[in-house]
C-alpha cells in the first residue's frame, strides 16, 4: 500500500492496516515539525477517541484531552446552553489535532512505519499495480508501484486527479467570510465552547489549557492577520460575547482559516481511493473535519483488508455508497451552523432577525437541540464492527 499524506487519516490508516499485518509506507511533503506544530482545531467526537485509545494510537487524550459535556450558543446578548450529555448521552473532547498527530507518528514510528518526509507526489497512475511517482526530498525521481493507493493528502490533494479525472472536479461552496484564529495566554473564559451570533460577526471562544485559549472572530478572507494589535483584537472579540466577559493575555499565534464546502466527485476508482480532505473539506464551524476523515478511514480499512487479504472487492466498490451518506450530513450540519451563525457582508435586518428566530428555534426545543447535539458529537457508526478490523 501507498498512503500519500500523514495527517490524522493516512496515519491512522496506516495503523489499522498494521494491525491487519497489511504493509504500507506513507509519502507526506512536509517535515514532522510542520505536522506537529501547525496549528489545526481542538474538537474529537467520542467514537474518535474510542477508536484512538482502543487500538492503542493515542491513549494520551485521556489524560491531557478535557471532555465536554455540551456548548453555548449565544445571540441577541444572552447565552443558551446545549446539554450534550443530557441529549446524547454522549460528550466531546477537547484535544487538538496536532496533539493527535504527535501520538499517531510516535506510535507508527515506534512500531517500524515506514514514513517519508519532504517527499511530493507528482503523479498516479491507476493499474493492477498502480504507480506513484514523487520528488524525493534531494530532488531526485522517486518511483513505487504497489498495489493499492490512498490519497490522504488534504485538500490539495495529488492523488484526487487519478480517482476522478481532474484535480477539482466535484460539487464545491465558497463563503465570503473566514476566521482569524488566535492563541493567547490567558486563563479560560469559559467551561466550555461559546459560539456566538453578533450584529459584529461571529466569535468562537475555545480552550486549550488552563494557561492558553483559542478564539475566533469572523474576518474578510483577505485579512492580514498581523494588522489588528492585541488591543484591537480583544475590543472586538469582546464586544461579540458581551456581556460575557473575557480574560485577556498576550496573543502569540495568529491565523486565518479559509471557509471552503466541498465533496469530489468520486472517491474511489480501481486501486486508488480518497479519504479526509482529499475527498472533502467542510467550513470549521462544529469542528466536523477530522472527525468525519476517521469515519471514512475505519470504513476504507475494512474495505482494504477484504480486498487485500482475501482478494473480495465487495467492500471496496461499495466504499464511495457507503461513506457519502455521512459526508452529505456533515456538509449540511457545517453549513447549517455556519450560515446560522455568521452575519453575511450584505445582511440586511430581515436576515439577522431570521437568524434570531432560527437560534431561538433550536435552544428553545428539546427536538431543535437534539438535532444539534446529536450532530455535534457524532452520529452512531459502525465502530465495533470496524474494530474488528484489529
Ligand atoms: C475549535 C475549532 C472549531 O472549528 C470548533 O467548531 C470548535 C473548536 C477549536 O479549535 O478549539
Amino acid at each position: 500500500m501507498v498512503i500519500v499524506g500523514a495527517g490524522p487519516a493516512g496515519l491512522l490508516l496506516s495503523h489499522l492496516l498494521a494491525l491487519a499485518e497489511i504493509e504500507s509506507t506513507v509519502l507526506e511533503c512536509r517535515s514532522r515539525d510542520q505536522i506537529e506544530t501547525t496549528v489545526r482545531a481542538g474538537i474529537l467526537e467520542a467514537d474518535t477517541v474510542r477508536l484512538l485509545t482502543e487500538t492503542g494510537a493515542s491513549t494520551r487524550v485521556l489524560r491531557d484531552g478535557a471532555r465536554h459535556d455540551g456548548i453555548e450558543l449565544r445571540f441577541n446578548g444572552e447565552g443558551h446552553r446545549v446539554d450534550f450529555m443530557g441529549l446524547t448521552g454522549h460528550g466531546v473532547w477537547l484535544y487538538p489535532q496536532h496533539e493527535v498527530l504527535k501520538d499517531l507518528l510516535s506510535t507508527r514510528l515506534e512500531q517500524g512505519q515506514d514514513i517519508r518526509f519532504g517527499v511530493t507526489v507528482t503523479a498516479v497512475h491507476d493499474g493492477d499495480r498502480p504507480q506513484v511517482r514523487a520528488t524525493d526530498t534531494d530532488g531526485s525521481e522517486l518511483r513505487l508501484e504497489c498495489d493499492f493507493v490512498v490519497g490522504a493528502d488534504g485538500s490539495h490533494s495529488a492523488v484526487r486527479k487519478a480517482v476522478t479525472g481532474s484535480a477539482t472536479s466535484g460539487h464545491f461552496r465558497e463563503y465570503p467570510f473566514a476566521w482569524f484564529g488566535i492563541l493567547c495566554e490567558a486563563p479560560p473564559s469559559a467551561a466550555e465552547l461559546i459560539y456566538s451570533n453578533s450584529e459584529h460577526g461571529f466569535a468562537l471562544i475555545s480552550q486549550r489549557s488552563p494557561t492558553v485559549q483559542r478564539m475566533y472572530l469572523q474576518c474578510d478572507p483577505e485579512l492580514d492577520p498581523e494588522a489588528m494589535s492585541d488591543d484591537l483584537v480583544w475590543e472586538e472579540l469582546q464586544r461579540r460575547v458581551a456581556p460575557h466577559p473575557l480574560s485577556t493575555g498576550p496573543i502569540f499565534q495568529r491565523d486565518v482559516l479559509r471557509f471552503r464546502s466541498f465533496v469530489a466527485s468520486s472517491l474511489h476508482r480501481g486501486h486508488v481511493a480518497l479519504v479526509g480532505d482529499a475527498a472533502h473539506t467542510v467550513p470549521p464551524t462544529g469542528a466536523k473535519g477530522m472527525n468525519l476523515a476517521v469515519a471514512d478511514v475505519l470504513v476504507l480499512a475494512r474495505a482494504l483488508r477484504a480486498l487485500l487479504l482475501d482478494g473480495n472487492a465487495t467492500a471496496i466498490n461499495r466504499y464511495e455508497q457507503d461513506v457519502l451518506p455521512r459526508i452529505w450530513k456533515a456538509q449540511h450540519f457545517s453549513w447549517w451552523m455556519t450560515q446560522m451563525l455568521h452575519r453575511t457582508p450584505d445582511a440586511s435586518e430581515f436576515d439577522r432577525l431570521r437568524q434570531h428566530g432560527e437560534l431561538s428555534s433550536v435552544v428553545e426545543s428539546e427536538a431543535g437541540r437534539r438535532y444539534l447535539a446529536e450532530a455535534y458529537t457524532g452520529w452512531p457508526r459502525p465502530t465495533d464492527e470496524a474494530l474488528a478490523v484489529v
